[in-house]
C-alpha cells in the first residue's frame, strides 16, 4: 500500500516538474535564417497605434503581438509596442519570456 501511494507521488511531482520546464513554443516558428531584420527605428514604426502593427523586441528578436488582446491597440500594463523590451519583460513583469511561447516570431533585430 505504501508503495502504491510513493509510486503515484513520485509520478504526479514527475508530471508536474515536466510540465514546469516545458518551454516548448505552442505557436509555428520561422527558422532563424528566415526572419526578417529591424533595425530599432524600423521597429519603432510598429507601434500599434492608428491602426498599425503591434511588434515588441526580446532578446534579439521581434514578436507580433498584434493579434494579443493583451496588446490591444500596441500597450500592455503601461508598456508600448515598437521597442525593445527585454530589460522590461526579465526585470519587471511577474511572467518573464515564458509568455512568448505563443506569440508568433517574426523578425531579428539589428545595429543600425
Ligand atoms: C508590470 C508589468 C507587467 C504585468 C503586470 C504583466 C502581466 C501580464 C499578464 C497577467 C499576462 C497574462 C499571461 C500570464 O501571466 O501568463 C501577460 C501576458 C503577456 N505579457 Fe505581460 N505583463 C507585464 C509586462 C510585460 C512586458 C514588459 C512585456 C514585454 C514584452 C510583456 C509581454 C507579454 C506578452 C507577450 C504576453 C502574452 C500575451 C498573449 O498571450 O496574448 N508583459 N502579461
Amino acid at each position: 500500500m505504501k508503495k502504491t501511494l510513493f509510486f503515484i507521488l513520485s509520478l504526479t511531482a514527475l508530471v508536474l516538474l515536466s510540465a514546469c520546464g516545458n518551454t516548448t513554443p505552442t505557436v509555428e516558428r520561422i527558422p532563424e535564417a528566415e526572419l526578417r531584420e529591424f533595425t530599432l527605428e524600423e521597429l519603432s514604426q510598429y507601434d500599434g497605434l492608428d491602426g498599425r502593427q503591434a511588434y515588441i523586441a526580446v532578446n534579439g528578436f521581434v514578436y507580433d503581438v498584434s493579434d494579443s488582446a493583451r496588446w490591444r491597440g500596441g500597450s500592455h500594463n503601461g508598456f508600448r509596442a515598437g521597442a525593445d523590451l527585454t530589460e522590461e519583460i526579465q526585470g519587471v513583469s511577474p511572467h518573464g519570456t515564458r509568455v512568448l511561447d505563443n506569440i508568433p516570431r517574426i523578425g531579428r533585430l539589428i545595429e543600425e
